[in-house]
């Protein structure tokens, strides 16, 4: 009996210093050290179970007392642990409380905010008003075939206009696919894909030749235009071109219709504009002439609805070719068709 006795105390004694000897600074094991005193010490295969076994050897008159000693023995192991669990619970969260802090008085990630770029700004503007009056929007592709860039458009190889659209040939310069001068290319897809009434604007990328200055560019923005039913006049281009320039100027701007030549339009006319500037008296922006140059027009030329398998005699329309560029400086008073492409964003903030 003295012996179990001793036996017992010493299993206490170990369950304590085993507590003790934990490093509660080292926060991420206590989880674990826990686990294993209470393993050791409490759990099935604990010490202080073990010495239950012991009680068939023990005298049944001193059974009592040795149960009583064992239990007490259990407890009070158990009741460290437990405490000890609780001191380390506290440890872990006061430790995570203060490693996962959140200091809501730091200022935020800020991240810049974007501009549209100004000829997106002016494409959109351009499109939603054709889409709004009924307008289809198509695309086109960059690299064309001389057949859609120039001669379904009425522009044989031997055309003197071919010389005011020098582009950039992919297969040489007597090659069969180049970078689309014009977006009337576009134009003959249109008429190839559906039958009129064609109401449709295609807009995008144009190349050209030119050597870079405040007004020209190798590569500029246009958006076509399209309109073949029955019945379409002069005065149908008129007066979506007069409404279209009121819209993105104001009301106060006129039109003027000037006769000019393009291969593809028969009658051709350049649309003009009375100076945004100076409404019409003449200024520096209009160099005196009170009108501006916006745009190329005319009545679908019938070799162009030819080419394109359009029966002439029952169809007409009309197209026009806007310069998205030039509405773009107008419109945000840009002196130099240079700042569009140099991509300075402290010039593109501007837009916003
Ligand atoms: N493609 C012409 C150019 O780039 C502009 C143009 C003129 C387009 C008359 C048209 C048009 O559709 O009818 O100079």
């Amino acid at each position: 009996m003295n012996n179990l006795e001793k036996e017992i105390s010493a299993i206490v004694e170990h369950a304590e210093r085993a507590v003790g000897e934990v490093d509660t600074g080292d926060v991420s094991s206590l989880p674990r050290r826990v686990d294993e005193l209470k393993s050791k010490y409490v759990g099935k295969n604990s010490e202080i179970n073990n010495v239950y076994r012991l009680m068939k050897d023990v005298a049944p008159a001193d059974r009592p007392v040795f149960g009583k000693l064992v239990n007490d023995a259990r407890k009070s192991v158990e009741d460290r642990i437990t405490s000890f669990e609780a001191v380390c619970s506290e440890i872990v969260l006061r430790y995570r409380l203060s490693a996962e802090q959140i200091d809501v008085s730091l200022p935020g990630k800020s991240r810049g905010r974007g501009a549209l770029h100004p000829l997106t700004l002016a494409r959109n503007l351009l499109t939603d008003y054709f889409v709004s009056i009924g307008f289809e929007v198509a695309d086109g592709p960059e690299i064309e075939s001389e057949y859609y860039n120039f001669e379904a458009l009425n522009t044989p190889a031997d055309h003197p206009a071919r010389d005011a659209q020098d582009t950039f040939y992919i297969d040489g310069t007597n090659g069969k696919r180049l970078l689309r001068s014009q977006t009337s290319a576009a134009q003959i897809r249109m008429m190839e894909k559906k039958k009129p009434p064609i109401k449709a604007v295609s807009p995008g990328r144009v190349y050209r030749a030119d050597e870079p200055d405040a007004t020209h560019s190798p590569v500029f923005h246009q958006i076509e235009g399209l309109v073949v039913d029955r019945g379409i006049a002069m005065c149908d281009l008129q007066g979506v071109l007069d409404a279209l320039v009121k819209h993105l100027f104001g009301n106060s701007v006129r039109t003027r219709f000037r006769p000019s030549y393009f291969p593809f339009t028969e009658p051709s006319v350049e649309v003009d504009a009375s100076c945004v500037k100076c409404g019409g008296a003449g200024c520096k922006a209009c160099k005196g002439a009170g009108w501006i140059e916006l745009l190329g027009a005319g009545m679908v030329n019938r070799a162009v609805l030819n080419n394109c398998g359009v029966d002439h005699t029952k169809f007409s329309g009309f197209a026009f070719g806007i310069g998205i560029d030039r509405i773009a400086k107008l419109l945000y008073g840009i002196a130099d068709l240079r700042t569009l492409f140099e991509n300075d964003v402290r010039f593109l903030r501007q837009f916003r």
